[in-house]
């Protein structure tokens, strides 16, 4: 239970921003060996928004960022933390965090990436709420952005139909009364590492003309395994959030969840027996987003007044790592 002399952190502006470009499935079809009824039964996307050679996640990042402040009402020179949650930094370093910091003026804001696949913008909620909590900083930036179409290999049907460009971002600060995060849940099992990586272009695998030739900088995924994980965690994260504060799935007003596979969200909404209008999917417009896909979707969630005051809304992702977390928060109004 969490103590009720503790300050409470929450969410007091969202933005999202995505590329103009779009990429249909029927797009797809001319690229590779797919079809448009295929990745729409198996998947539920679409189509998806794909960022230009000239655009990087911090570009992305950058616009979300200053539609956030905006929302939240705050100057960027208010902010003293930046949070980038992403896998598709603008290079190894400096961070993508730091550049965005240059980008929006936040003078005087900390900043760094966080990695933790799809699962990362809400492990920096997380952290966010703990260090506002603490009273280390006030006004926390934490975004998810990506550009996950500069690592997909489109001459892989297995993993291109099903990424998107995109960023989102949420502003968090001390919020008065009964609102704000209530409760996180976060893990993580490196047994399953192997199943969603990026081998080439780390310490392990350093770029090569051969890791070049072997395609190993870009995405590889044993889609099965981390579909079956994701089925299994997706319910049970978000279970264990609302636990934690003495709450059950009863109490979930609004769900909204990492955005990889309509098939997957409708396993999660099934056992956590919410009806599916209480669910927030856009995955048919973007794919799956990975860090930006929570984010992205709580703005548009927010802009399109489907988070009412005194909610419970629960924000719950999976991803690579593996990785996976869960956020429980009441919603407090803000501006649109
Ligand atoms: O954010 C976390 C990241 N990732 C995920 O959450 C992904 C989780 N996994 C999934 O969403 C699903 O496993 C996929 C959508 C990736 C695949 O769906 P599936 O129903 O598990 O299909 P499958 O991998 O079992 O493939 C079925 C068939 C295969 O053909 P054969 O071997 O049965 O002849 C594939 O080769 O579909 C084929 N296939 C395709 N066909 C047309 C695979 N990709 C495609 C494609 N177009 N794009």
């Amino acid at each position: 239970m969490r103590m009720s002399n503790s300050k409470r952190a929450g969410i007091i502006g969202t933005g999202s921003f995505l590329p103009e470009k779009v990429l249909t499935n029927f797009d797809l079809e001319k690229i590779v060996d797919t079809n448009d009824e295929w990745i729409r039964t198996r998947s539920g996307i679409e189509e998806r928004r794909i960022a230009d050679e000239n655009t990087a996640t911090s570009d992305l990042a950058t616009k979300a960022a200053q539609a956030a402040l905006e929302n939240a009402g705050k100057a960027p020179e208010e902010i003293d933390l930046i949070l980038v949650a992403t896998v598709t930094p603008d290079m190894s370093f400096p961070s993508t965090a730091c550049i965005v910091q240059k980008n929006i003026g936040a003078v005087h804001a900390a900043a760094v990436d966080i990695e933790a696949a799809c699962t990362g913008f809400i492990y920096g909620i997380a952290m966010a709420e703990s260090f506002v909590k603490t009273g280390l900083f006030k006004n926390i930036l934490v975004i998810g952005a990506e550009t996950l179409s500069k690592i997909c290999d489109y001459t892989d049907r297995n993993t291109c139909v099903l990424f998107g460009d995109g960023a989102g971002a949420a502003v968090i600060s001390e919020v008065d009364g009964d609102f704000g995060i209530l409760s996180s849940y976060l893990g993580a099992d490196g047994m399953g590492a192997h199943l969603l990586t990026l081998p080439a272009g780390g310490s392990r695998i350093p770029v090569s003309g051969k890791s070049i030739e072997e395609r190993l900088h870009y995405i590889k995924m044993d889609g099965t395994e981390v579909y079956k994980f994701a089925i299994k965690i997706m319910g049970e994260a978000a279970e264990k959030a609302l636990e934690k504060i003495g709450m059950t799935k009863v109490d979930i007003d609004f769900l909204i969840p990492h955005q990889a596979n309509i098939r997957i969200i409708e396993s999660a909404t099934r056992r956590l027996k919410i009806s599916p209008e209480k669910v927030y999917v856009n995955l048919n417009k973007y794919g799956n987003m990975s860090a930006a896909s929570v984010a992205v979707a709580l703005d548009e969630a927010n802009r399109k007044n489907l988070l009412k005051e005194g909610d419970t809304i629960v924000l719950v992702g999976f991803g690579g790592g593996l990785t996976w977390g869960s956020i429980v928060m009441k919603w407090k109004n803000i501006g649109r």
